[in-house]
């Protein structure tokens, strides 16, 4: 999944999980649940996260070839998050080569500037089992409760507007190069990410589909 904060990526790959019953691979959750547990991961992790910048690509790639080697990707996988700039693309196609998997196709959920900061300064996540929220566009039954576990819903650290502004600018010089990157390659699949979630569910399906 290719996209900016805020296009929709883990609301689609939970989806898209689901669906196609695959593990939802995040690098966000996954440094998360570190943070959390207070792991030395969590700890080399929490600066660059909390600033809205990048964490170091070895840090990251280590992390992911060490998920991707887990049993439950053997059917395949969604990776949300990761490739996040060039070089990370480049570490994901020898991982993929070495496993001899291939790489069916690169989703890029395309949103404006303007809709993705409402998106972003408006989610709620559930800090029990992770479900997402908007405040606006998709609120919860009662407010600041899970409608799934009866968790209480929280902001990200990283949803403050001052770090969405960073992470939005840090997308666009590092993360967009790979819209070329992988389009050059035949793999790109580009919806539009301002419809319904339902409708860019359908959107992606279809679009994957009609590629292979
Ligand atoms: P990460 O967790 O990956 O965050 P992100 O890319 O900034 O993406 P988001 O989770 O903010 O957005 P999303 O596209 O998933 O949107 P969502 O579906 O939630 O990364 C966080 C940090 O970790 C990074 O800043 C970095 O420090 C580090 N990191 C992670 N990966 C890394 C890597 N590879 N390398 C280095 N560092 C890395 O939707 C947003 C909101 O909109 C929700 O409220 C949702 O309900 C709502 N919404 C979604 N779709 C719709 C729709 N169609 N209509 C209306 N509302 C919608
Ligand atoms: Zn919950």
């Amino acid at each position: 999944m290719l996209g900016s904060p805020g296009a929709g990526k883990g609301t689609q790959a939970a989806i898209l999980s689901d669906y196609y019953h695959i593990p939802h691979i995040s690098t966000g959750d996954i440094f998360r649940q570190n943070l959390a547990d207070n792991t030395a991961l969590g700890q080399r992790a929490r600066d660059f996260m909390n600033q809205g910048v990048l964490v170091p690509d070895d840090v990251t790639e280590a992390m992911v070839a060490d998920r991707l080697s887990q049993p439950d990707t053997a059917n395949g996988f969604i990776l949300d998050g990761f490739p996040r700039n060039i070089a990370q693309g480049h570490a994901l196609a020898a991982m993929l080569a070495e496993r001899h998997v291939p790489l069916h196709g690169v989703i890029y959920i395309a949103v404006a500037h303007d809709l993705l900061v409402k998106r972003l300064v408006g989610r709620r996540v559930c800090a029990e089992c992770g479900a997402g929220y908007h405040v606006e566009f998709d609120p919860p039954k009662v407010v600041d409760v899970c409608d799934r576990c009866g968790g209480k819903l929280i902001q990200r650290a990283d949803d403050l507007p001052e770090t969405v502004e960073t992470r939005l600018k840090v997308y666009q010089e590092q993360t967009a190069p790979l819209i070329g990157f992988y389009r050059e390659q035949g793999v790109l699949v580009e919806v539009d990410g301002a419809q319904s979630v339902d409708a860019v569910t359908r959107s992606i399906v279809h679009k994957l589909e009609a590629l292979h």
